[in-house]
């Protein structure tokens, strides 16, 4: 049996939704936006994944660096990148932005989505999870950018929502916090 590496380092079970996806979407080239520390760049890599793994944090960056380094994984790239710049440099098959885009700065959005979806190749996949604020349930966080309802549907007309809610979930302090969670496909 595999060792669990996120066990080994420390690091959270990969986010649930980056599971899910997983398990459609064979091992191909795949960008982790905001990895943080790697929790799912490293779940991804174990199962045969070409990762690239993109963070601004310098310290989260070495770490996942590291344990790369360490588990000699060549397939896992750890690189400091600025998500605001919407200027990736290559093309992948699987986009995943968990928890990430409420921290981007807000004016940036749709350049963003832009650069992921011109950054996918065809029958490729993006994967976003993202903080709402809607009058039924507005954000209890101050995060700097949240969804509208249907926005990011929105922003994906034309490809083919394999998964897509807007569903509320409760936070450890009852805090009600609603999602948006979107696995899409890139048609053409
Ligand atoms: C809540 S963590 C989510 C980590 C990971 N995606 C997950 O599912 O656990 C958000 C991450 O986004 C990164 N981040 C925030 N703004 C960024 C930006 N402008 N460019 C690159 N990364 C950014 C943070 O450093 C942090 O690691």
């Amino acid at each position: 049996m595999k060792v669990d590496l996120n066990s080994r380092y420390g690091l959270n079970p990969a986010h649930s939704e980056v599971v899910a996806a997983s398990k459609l979407i064979a091992p191909c080239d795949v960008l982790d936006m905001g990895c943080s520390t790697g929790r799912n760049a490293v779940y991804l890599g174990q199962l045969g994944f070409n990762v690239t793994a993109i963070d601004n944090n310098p310290n989260a960056i070495d770490m996942l660096a590291n344990i790369a380094q360490q588990e000699q994984m060549p397939n896992i790239k750890a690189q400091l990148y600025d998500i605001n710049s919407a200027k990736l440099a290559k093309d992948y098959d699987f986009i995943s932005c968990t928890v990430t885009l409420m921290f981007i700065e807000p004016t940036r959005l749709d350049a963003i989505i832009a650069d992921m979806q011109n950054n996918t190749r065809s029958g490729g996949y993006n994967l976003i999870v993202c903080a709402m604020d809607t009058e039924r349930h507005p954000c209890p966080v101050p995060f700097p950018l949240t969804l509208s309802a249907g926005q990011l549907s929105q922003a994906y007309q034309g490809w083919q929502l394999i998964k897509y809610n807007e569903d509320v979930g409760t936070m450890h302090n009852g805090a009600k916090l609603q999602f948006a969670t979107m696995l899409a496909k890139k048609l053409s």
